[in-house]
């Protein structure tokens, strides 16, 4: 028998030998990765590279480029080299079909990543089903989107987090009490957060003082806030992307709001700081990925995006780079290209380490992923909070 300390000391010992083993084996230069050949793998991008969501498709196909170029220097997907077929909806709606229709005849893709505003990603489902073709989107977080099919994946957390989370963080951390909510009448995303925000926060113990629509193709803004205002309202609630985000937010402050503002993911481009400038103090969005995380894969993804694009990547760039490699990976463990295969394969993801937080595929073909609050403060983003859940 050994005595205790005996066998602790055996256990570190073990333990050395155990940890030289592995730091030996992880030293060895890896074999390099067999270059790939054949005829490639095509997986489509149905992006937004143009019009009012440019930054969003812009970025989420930075991400993906990435995710491609460093999968084929890993040796590639079942030996062969993937491809990227990218279409371009110009944010419009009325586009998106068109765009699926030539990514699966004319370039025969063999999965899509897209879109990223919920809206779009619904217009590409019925498409995506005809033809079982797996559609993985890298930021839809309306609920809606993965119920309309079963080849529609998510990677990201869903509006009924994000929602919560937005009203408790009001609430609780804000200390606000009355809100006005304004929406993008339009927005199947905007439509769905607004209601999440109020239902949450009512139930805490706010009230919504009154409800504003606008349409993104306003062109100002002035009699949408000044109906909000006249609520006396000590908080704007924004469900809207970007562009309408960073106008209203101004119009505001010109009519004199100086209360904090609040709103989701669909917040997250440059165009934002651009447009809203100083005017964004005390505003906070709630976001997928934060620059700040330590994780060394994040800060080396940041790193060479940075050296390429001259910017830190956006939490699109992040989730495009990790929904193609989910399908990578997905296409992979099928071992095979067809699109039900590849489509149970997704269904039976688990546990894939991305850059956004490790990706499960639920039964209802969703991710649970973690939560950041972000803050601005002169034109610049900061880690508010790392939500925990309360
Ligand atoms: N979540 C938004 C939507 O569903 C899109 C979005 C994702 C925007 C990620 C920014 C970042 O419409």
């Amino acid at each position: 028998m050994m005595r205790p300390k005996q066998a602790v000391v055996a256990w570190l010992l073990a333990g050395s030998v155990l940890l030289s083993v592995c730091a030996a084996w992880a030293a060895e230069p890896s074999a390099p990765a067999a270059k790939p050949s054949g005829a490639p793998i095509k997986v489509g991008h149905l992006a937004s590279l143009t019009g009012s969501e440019a930054n969003f498709g812009q970025s989420c196909d930075r991400g993906v480029q990435i995710a491609a170029e460093e999968r084929n220097a890993a040796g590639g997907v079942l030996g062969r080299p993937v491809e990227i077929s990218v279409v371009d909806d110009q944010s419009k709606n009325q586009e998106v079909n068109n765009c699926m229709m030539k990514l699966i005849q004319q370039d025969q893709v063999v999965a899509v990543v897209g879109e990223i505003a919920s809206s779009n990603t619904m217009a590409a489902i019925p498409t995506a089903q005809k033809y079982k073709v797996p559609l993985v989107t890298p930021g839809s977080t309306n609920p809606e989107v993965t119920k309309r099919g079963d080849y529609v994946f998510r990677i990201c957390y869903t509006d009924e987090y994000q929602g919560r989370v937005i009203a408790r963080f009001a609430y609780k951390r804000l200390g606000t009490k009355n809100a006005a909510v304004i929406t993008d009448q339009a927005s199947a995303y905007s439509i769905n957060l607004s209601k999440i925000f109020t239902d949450e926060f009512t139930k805490l113990g706010g009230k919504v003082a009154v409800e504003v629509a606008y349409k993104k193709t306003d062109s100002e803004y002035n009699a949408q806030v000044n109906q909000a205002l006249q609520a006396k309202p000590d908080l704007l609630v924004l469900t809207g992307y970007y562009t309408n985000v960073g106008n209203i937010v101004q119009t505001a402050r010109k009519a004199g709001f100086e209360g904090p503002c609040v709103g989701g993911d669909g917040w997250d481009a440059d165009t934002l700081y651009q447009i809203g400038g100083k005017a964004l103090d005390n505003t906070y969005f709630t976001n997928h990925y934060t620059p700040d995380d330590p994780n060394p894969k994040v800060q080396a993804f940041i790193a060479k995006y940075k050296s390429r694009h001259g910017a830190v990547p956006d939490a699109m760039a992040i989730l495009g780079y990790d929904a193609a490699m989910v399908v990578f990976d997905a296409i992979q463990r099928a071992g095979a290209t067809e699109g039900p295969k590849i489509r149970d394969a997704l269904a039976a993801t688990k546990d894939f380490v991305g850059l956004s937080g490790t990706i499960t595929i639920d039964a209802e073909r969703n991710a649970k992923k973690n939560i950041v609050v972000v803050g601005i403060k002169d034109a610049k983003q900061y880690l508010k909070e790392a939500w925990k859940d309360e």
